[in-house]
């Protein structure tokens, strides 16, 4: 059977990039395969994060996970932090990669660049990613496109591993969308939307109000053409618009540009809020029905128990192959 993993990082208020990139694919993946969905507070910590609003996201990532369909009864949905084998087994395979391949992680140099002290973390942070994905014997990891170097490291550390200590890990395959595997930013077009970005008016927040996103489509940059037209390299503004819109509504892009031929963007726009308003609405009320804390830790315990079930027999495989002592 597929084994699907995949995580988000607690560093950040979710946008609707992480949603259609990632986490809409949790929700049809959890149907097919048997899934584990995680909340990687310890790649969050890669950079300062203060304490209490950390502790705070955690869960609220969790919350959002289940609001936005992920069923606790069908997939596992736990804190990366609460299955310490993530770290052991980040650690065993740090001893079992290169600073050369680290040296080419783009996301790395993106994050250091300009910056006087780096921490060590966010330079290892790729192998302790590869730990995520390896410890469950992972087919298939849902993500947007910027993953997709880190995944492709992932494969090649285990592909080493396994040719000198003998087969240990499975080679997960990443599982990226044709559309909508990199939204762009609504202001910049040509950059990645980005939880982080200083640009309020970059993002969309899966939890925000309705009436802050629809100014905020309404200004999205666009093109002077008024030609309703998916061209990423021509027009990216549009392009980007229709991909949203397609896949909130669940309509190709191609019928999309049929339905607005000779309409201005003011159209595209104005229906685009009323969709999200409509999709965001219902995870949104979903959301503050699952406010219980109690009853969400319930959840995230049962669930880091059974991650801990098959993590604990990946590292004790990987000890093994690698020589340590187990009593
Ligand atoms: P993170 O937290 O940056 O993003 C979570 C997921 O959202 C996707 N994503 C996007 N997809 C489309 N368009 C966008 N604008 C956009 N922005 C973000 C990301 O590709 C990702 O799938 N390193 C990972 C977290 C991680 C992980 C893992 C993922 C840690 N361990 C193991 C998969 C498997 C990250 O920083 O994602």
């Amino acid at each position: 059977m597929k084994r699907v993993f995949s995580g988000v990082q607690p560093s950040g208020n979710l946008t609707i990039g992480n949603y259609l990139g990632a986490i809409k694919q949790f929700v049809e993946m959890q149907n097919e395969a048997n899934a584990l969905y995680c909340v990687v507070d310890l790649h969050a910590i890669t950079v300062p994060q203060d304490p209490a609003e950390l502790r705070k996201r955690s869960r609220e990532i969790a919350q959002l996970y289940l609001a936005c369909g992920v069923d606790p009864d069908k997939a596992t949905v736990f804190i990366q932090s609460h299955v310490k084998e993530h770290a052991e087994l980040g650690w065993l395979l740090q001893c079992a990669s290169y600073m050369g391949e680290l040296n080419r992680m783009t996301q790395y140099k993106d994050k250091s660049e300009g910056k006087q002290s780096v921490q060590v973390g966010l330079y290892t942070y790729p192998v302790l990613m590869a730990a995520d994905i390896l410890l469950y014997d992972t087919t298939h990891v849902p993500v947007g496109d910027d993953q997709k170097q880190h995944i492709e490291l992932t494969r090649d550390i285990a592909t080493r591993f396994n040719g000198r200590f003998g087969d240990t890990f499975v080679l997960p395959e990443p599982h990226i969308q044709e559309f909508g595997a990199r939204i762009m930013a609504l202001d910049e077009p040509t950059k990645k939307m980005s939880k982080s970005a200083e640009n309020e008016g970059s993002r969309i927040a899966i939890l925000e109000d309705p009436a802050v996103f629809k100014k905020k489509i309404m200004r999205a940059v666009t093109d002077t053409e008024n030609e309703i037209r998916f061209d990423e390299d021509n027009k990216p503004g549009v392009s980007n618009l229709l991909t949203i819109y397609s896949l909130f509504a669940g309509v190709g892009v191609d019928e999309l540009v049929a339905r607005y031929q000779g309409q201005g963007y003011g159209n595209l726009k104005k229906d685009l809020v009323e969709v999200m308003t409509d999709q965001l609405g219902t995870i949104q009320k979903r959301y503050s029905e699952l406010s219980d804390p109690a009853e969400l830790d319930k959840i995230l315990a049962a669930s880091a128990e059974r991650a801990r079930t098959i993590a604990e027999q990946t590292v004790n495989r990987v000890k093994d192959a690698m020589g340590l002592v187990r009593l």
